[in-house]
């Protein structure tokens, strides 16, 4: 087999073999395939694609490059959430505990944020000592005896997505849909979880701007899912503005709890309410979702959904204190008040602008090897759709620098779009996605 000949087929519009697919990931990974023959072949697929079967090979020679993180060891139907990046979005911080307190086990390997999008761990990391390095017979311990553990991925996670996703980067090969969701889904998979959810963003805060795109971005994951043997569906969610009110690491950890208590905002409930009672299903703990709905909000209303989020951070050597009273989490030195200076109503809040901020507060990272501002942040007192007076607050800016907090209320004014009530009232999720089909709401 020659890298030549595949490349050729590929430029003429064949279809790539089982055999030939894994020929070039195995070489391009060890180094004996070099990146301006990989490259010619991501422009090749970029421009001729790769069908259904070509897509699943290529993520299954992903996955096989590297370790698979089993989860046999833990008890019952474990279940796996994913967002596809997103400002604000603390869902799984509250679909976790919701889900291990109805007794089924969520398991998640997650990552930190880089750039305008934040990261569970960093959030997590609020929290004084909490660990989120555990090796394997800790996440196992932790699984079994408490159904939940948020850790980071150890092990040697698919490195062959690793090589060519650096290489698409540079190459302006990123925006194929097989490339992207073969990307996303090797690095889910070689986690075995058995059943998945995915939540696949939409919006100014999205890697998917339209929502064709987010359709077809869902149903090629929610297939290579399905065609490796997990249980996979997509919710399509809104991300055209921050989820919740809270951006910022100690922030949204209060957020998370306060909506654990049943005090959270409405957006972050629902969606919340809508992932976990679709994880239920997937793991049948409930029939239908009407009864996991129903199971979930008792669970929040008797306290076992918070008792379980103290739990995670009990076991994960937190400061349980912090979580007990949320005056003691990280806090910033000033707050500054945006207020408004028209009146009218919110027609529209750029959410990757307001992560961009909240990125020069220093709630996120430039690049890996930043540092954290845990305290800093900023809550959107309005949203979409919210009508607003003149002089009214439209946003707390939480810095420990004044001349930086200075900086995002000019921003802030101008990211608030205010004027006439918007024609068509917000939309929070856009559908849903499974091997069945597409729903949309
Ligand atoms: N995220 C990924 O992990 N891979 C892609 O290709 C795009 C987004
Ligand atoms: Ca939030």
């Amino acid at each position: 087999m020659r890298i030549y000949d595949i490349i050729k087929k590929k430029r003429d519009k064949e279809e790539l073999t089982t055999e030939e697919i894994n020929f070039i990931v195995e070489k391009y990974t060890n180094g004996e395939i070099p990146d301006y023959q990989m490259s010619a072949l991501l422009m090749a697929i970029y421009f001729n694609k790769m069908n259904k079967r070509e897509t699943l090979d290529l993520t299954k020679a992903m996955i096989n490059s590297g370790d698979i993180v089993d989860l046999s060891g833990i008890n019952g139907i474990k279940v796996d959430k994913h967002s596809t990046g997103g400002v604000g979005d603390t869902v799984t911080l509250i679909v976790g505990p919701m889900v291990a307190a109805c007794g089924v086990p969520f398991v998640k390997m997650s990552g930190r944020g880089l750039g305008h999008t934040g990261g569970t761990l960093d959030k997590l990391e609020s929290f004084r000592g909490f660990r989120v390095e555990l090796d394997d017979e800790e996440l196992i311990n932790n699984a079994n005896q408490t159904n939940i553990c948020i850790c980071s991925q150890t092990a040697n996670i698919a490195p062959a997505d690793k090589k060519l996703y650096a290489l698409r980067d540079v190459t302006a090969t990123v925006e194929n849909l097989s490339l992207i969701a073969s990307s996303i889904m090797s690095k889910k998979l070689a986690i075995g979880s058995n059943a998945i959810i995915l939540d696949v963003k939409i919006g100014s805060g999205a890697f998917m701007k339209k929502l064709d795109d987010a359709i077809e971005l869902a149903k090629a994951m929610v297939d290579i899912g399905q065609g490796y043997g997990r249980e996979t569906i997509a919710v399509i969610s809104n991300m055209d503005e921050p989820l919740g009110r809270a951006v910022g690491n100690a922030l949204e950890v209060k957020e998370a709890i306060e909506t654990l208590q049943g005090n959270g905002p409405e957006d972050l409930l629902q969606l919340s309410l809508f992932i976990g009672s679709k994880l239920l299903v997937l793991a049948k703990r409930v029939e239908t979702e009407i009864e996991g709905r129903e199971l979930l909000e008792q669970i929040i209303k008797s306290g076992a959904a918070y008792d379980k989020f103290k739990e995670l951070v009990k076991y994960q050597e937190g400061d349980i204190s912090q979580v007990e009273n949320l005056n003691l989490l990280p806090k910033s030195e000033y707050i500054i008040q945006v207020k408004s200076t028209k009146s009218g109503y919110v027609k529209s809040l750029n959410a990757e602008e307001i992560g961009q901020c909240a990125l020069l507060l220093g709630a996120g990272r430039e690049n890996m090897e930043s540092t954290i501002d845990y305290s800093s942040g900023i809550i959107l007192v309005k949203k979409v759709d919210d009508k607003v007076e003149i002089d009214e607050t439209l946003a707390e800016i939480h810095c420990n620098d004044m001349e930086l907090g200075k900086e995002v209320e000019k921003r802030l004014q101008n990211i608030y779009v205010i004027g006439t009530r918007n024609e068509e009232p917000k939309k929070l999720i856009y559908g849903l996605v499974t091997k069945d089909g597409v729903e949309l709401y």
